[in-house]
């Protein structure tokens, strides 16, 4: 079984799935710690309510990013996980951190990549009316929201009033997606080979998995 680290800044939704997909054996791995850098984030009550151990590592408290990233990166030595699961962690990595353990984090980012990184996503898919949305899953690397791709999940958008609307289907697809891809990692079935993504016996329909989600 492998051992993983969950990190957020928030709500937890996607940390969620990953809990009871963990919990029911989809996942074949056990989540070590959630690790959140803002002490009032309500994911850390859903992970106390599975009785994972959770650290908060509050970036107020520190003088720079490196020293920041130093204490994340002892920490997650500590732990020695076999894949960092960022999930709605809402900082960005120094290229230290990054590229000492790159191929072995990743990260959820809503829009279909290299479109849109960053943040506000949802707002630029809707003055932009674009008409298909969807989230990106990668290999985190030095460089923001731009790491290997691992899979796409897509939706089509057609109500451009209602941005909840957008964000809860986008929430949807990824809650679906973002337990498969961890799944398949953990299975040794997806992994960085040097720069190159292996998928081991996967069905790919682009240069990496590529869903469309009716929700
Ligand atoms: C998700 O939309 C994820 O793509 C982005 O941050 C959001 C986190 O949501 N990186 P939650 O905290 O998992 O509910």
């Amino acid at each position: 079984m492998k051992k993983i680290a969950v990190l957020i800044s928030g709500g937890g939704s996607n940390l969620q799935a990953i809990i009871d997909k963990c919990a029911s054996g989809y996942i074949n791995a056990e989540i070590a710690c959630v690790i959140s850098n803002n002490p009032h984030a309500y994911g850390l009550e859903r992970a106390k309510v599975a009785n994972i151990p959770i650290k908060v590592l509050n970036h107020k408290n520190y003088a720079s990013r490196l020293l920041y990233d130093d204490e994340l990166s002892l920490f997650l030595e500590q732990l020695d996980v076999d894949l960092i699961v960022l999930a709605g962690f809402m900082r960005i990595l120094s290229s230290k951190i990054a590229d000492y353990y790159y191929g072995r984090m990743i990260n959820i980012h809503p829009s279909l990549l290299p479109k849109y990184p960053g943040l506000n996503t949802h707002e630029k898919v809707i003055q932009n009316k674009d008409i298909i949305h969807g989230v990106s899953i990668h290999y985190v690397s030095s460089e923001l929201d731009a790491g290997p791709i691992i899979a796409q999940g897509e939706i089509e958008v057609s109500n451009y009033q209602d941005i909840n609307d957008l964000i809860k289907r986008i929430h949807k697809v990824e809650h679906q997606i973002y337990p498969e891809i961890i799944k398949y990692i953990c299975d040794d079935k997806i992994y960085l080979d040097i720069k190159k993504i292996a998928f081991k016996n996967i069905k790919m329909n682009k240069s990496f998995i590529y869903k469309k989600y009716d929700l």
